[in-house]
């Protein structure tokens, strides 16, 4: 097992840094991409289906179809389909988004919406159930996930979705700028000691919350559902706008709120959230630009990515941070970030 672990002393820290190369890697699907979307009729929207960490990554999708694409994007939990079933629009694409292809729930909206519409799988595992029942399939190539908690996987989703959409509108300038995110991940997996080092400064909060806007809203997420997969703290994710109608008043200093407010369209009202958290006493960790003296100032403690990032391409980078928060609390509370207790890397069942 050391040998396999490369090195490493778990599973998922490898993971973490083989995200470089997952990216790199599912880029080469951009030729097979390219023809599965010369074959499609015309969509009038998109229906994105999934569980877990995948669900994550379609809600990127959302923002992603609704913005490059002006498609209509709806997100729908795989264990909540079938109460939308009447409503499936036989002109949509309905993606499902899945690690191992085997999810149950998953398969049980796969084979509702084969009924209906064409469905395409974005799926890690070759030869899985989702991929033999799809009408299109697409490989996410990060190679085999080990860790129970998704990462290298999720960005490879990311990366699939990226493509998809880039495919679909013909933006070649975004499939360049895709090819900058493997050495621009690197950078960010260059900040693990300043993140090990805030991690024993948190790692004893019984709470988190983690906020973001647009496509920072997905990451916040998908940070909090570390947090709790691996560290057993209660972490939540909310949509920054959402604080004032009801989770402000859990705030006060017993709370650390992590914030993802990389520059762009979000930004400034998520900084405005930031100011009323920590005005209730919370410690913020701030997720954003180098060059945001306001943002540093505010925040107890700060990770700062590259300014020139996009924020449409910030769902890539700022949550890998998160994926480090996560698992260095893990392993400073004694915890095998590879084996949470009661969860499984795959669920077969209802
Ligand atoms: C389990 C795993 C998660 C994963 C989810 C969905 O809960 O522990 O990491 O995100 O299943 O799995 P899938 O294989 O469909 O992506």
């Amino acid at each position: 097992e050391m040998a396999q672990k490369g090195g490493y002393p778990h599973f998922m820290l490898k993971e973490i840094h083989e995200q470089p190369e997952a990216v790199r890697n599912t880029l080469f699907e951009v030729s097979d991409i390219k023809k599965i979307v010369s074959q499609f009729p015309e969509f009038k929207r998109v229906t994105f289906v999934a569980c877990g960490t995948s669900y994550h990554a379609s809600l990127v999708g959302k923002y992603l179809f609704e913005g490059l694409l002006g498609l209509p994007t709806d997100v729908i939990l795989a264990s909540e389909f079938e109460f939308s079933e009447k409503a499936i629009d036989p002109h949509a694409l309905v993606i499902f988004i899945s690690q191992s292809g085997e999810t149950a729930d998953t398969l049980k909206a796969l084979r509702i919406a084969n009924k209906k519409a064409k469905t395409l799988a974005i799926v890690n595992v070759l030869g899985s159930t989702a991929t033999r029942e799809a009408d299109y399939v697409i490989f996410t190539r990060a190679g085999p996930e080990i860790g129970v908690a998704a990462t290298k996987t999720y960005i490879s989703q990311l990366t699939c979705i990226y493509l998809l959409a880039a495919c679909m509108c013909q933006d070649e300038e975004l499939l360049e700028e895709l090819q900058k995110i493997p050495d621009c991940m690197k950078a960010v997996l260059s900040l693990e000691d300043e993140i090990k080092e805030m991690a024993g400064k948190y790692k004893d909060a019984q709470d988190f919350f983690f906020i973001g806007r647009g496509f920072s809203y997905p990451t916040a997420l998908e940070g909090a559902l570390k947090l709790k997969e691996i560290t057993y703290i209660h972490g939540e994710g909310y949509a920054a706008g959402e604080l004032k109608h009801g989770p402000l008043a859990l705030i006060d200093d017993d709370v650390p709120v992590v914030a993802v407010v990389p520059p762009g369209k979000s930004h400034d009202r998520t900084l405005s959230n930031v100011q009323e958290v920590k005005a209730r006493g919370a410690r913020v960790i701030g997720l954003g630009s180098e060059d945001d003296p306001v943002l540093s100032s505010e925040a107890s403690d700060m990770v700062e990515f590259p300014h020139q990032i996009p924020e449409l391409l910030s769902p890539l980078l700022y949550v890998v941070p998160l994926q480090l928060l996560a698992y260095h609390i893990s392993v400073q509370r004694g915890i095998d970030p590879d084996k949470p207790k009661n969860l499984a890397k795959c669920v077969t069942v209802e």
